[in-house]
């Protein structure tokens, strides 16, 4: 396979790395949601900080990838098919944003600072605004939904042309 049919290093790097990011970040606010351990607490910051990382992963992803072209996909997939996968790509970077985003500003709204390991602090509303608190919390739930919906499409899309389609799709981002 020649170095123009697979994803830059960089872009390969990035999405791995951020899918094993917002896969333990979709698995943590699951688990934060349906417990009420001890621990769940402790996954909550640990939840907000690793998603304000995942804020600037995915900012640093969008600047590389608006540098970096893709490699072509198969000439075989008919043109809608061709729309649909780019279509889905970008929403799934919108999600990747739009879901971290939200949750700040959810907590923004709730008046709670989010503490990043210790590094930094991003800040809180003075005054809190219940709300706006609701509606980004409503709406982090409804974007985790949809997300879950789109990875599942993307994996099972790459399967399919990797052991259906038997194309080099998902060799060109391994
Ligand atoms: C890639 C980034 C993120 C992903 C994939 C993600 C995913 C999730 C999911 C799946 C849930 C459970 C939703 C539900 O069923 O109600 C959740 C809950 C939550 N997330 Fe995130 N999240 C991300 C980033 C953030 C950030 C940056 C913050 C705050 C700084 C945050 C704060 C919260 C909070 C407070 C809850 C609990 C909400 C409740 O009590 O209903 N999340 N998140």
């Amino acid at each position: 396979m020649s170095n123009s049919d697979r994803f830059s290093l960089s872009m390969r790097l990035f999405h791995w790395g951020m899918a094993a990011l917002v896969l333990s970040m979709v698995a943590a606010g699951l688990l934060m949601v349906t417990s009420l351990q001890p621990w769940q607490l402790t996954l909550l910051n640990i939840h907000k900080a690793f998603g304000v990382m995942a804020i600037l992963l995915v900012t640093a992803r969008l600047i590389n990838r608006l540098r970096h072209e893709p490699p072509a996909l198969p000439h075989e997939l008919a043109d809608w098919q061709k729309t649909v996968a780019k279509a889905s790509h970008w929403l799934l970077y919108i999600l990747l944003f739009a879901m971290p985003v939200s949750g700040y500003l959810m907590q923004y709204f709730a008046g709670r600072p989010v503490d990043v390991f210790g590094w930094f602090r991003l800040p809180a509303a003075l005054q809190v605004d219940i709300h706006y608190y609701a509606l980004f919390r409503e709406l982090h739930g409804w974007l985790a939904v949809v997300l879950i919906g789109l990875i599942a499409l993307h994996i099972g899309a790459a399967l399919h042309h990797h052991f259906i389609r038997k194309d080099d799709v998902l060799k060109s981002m391994l």
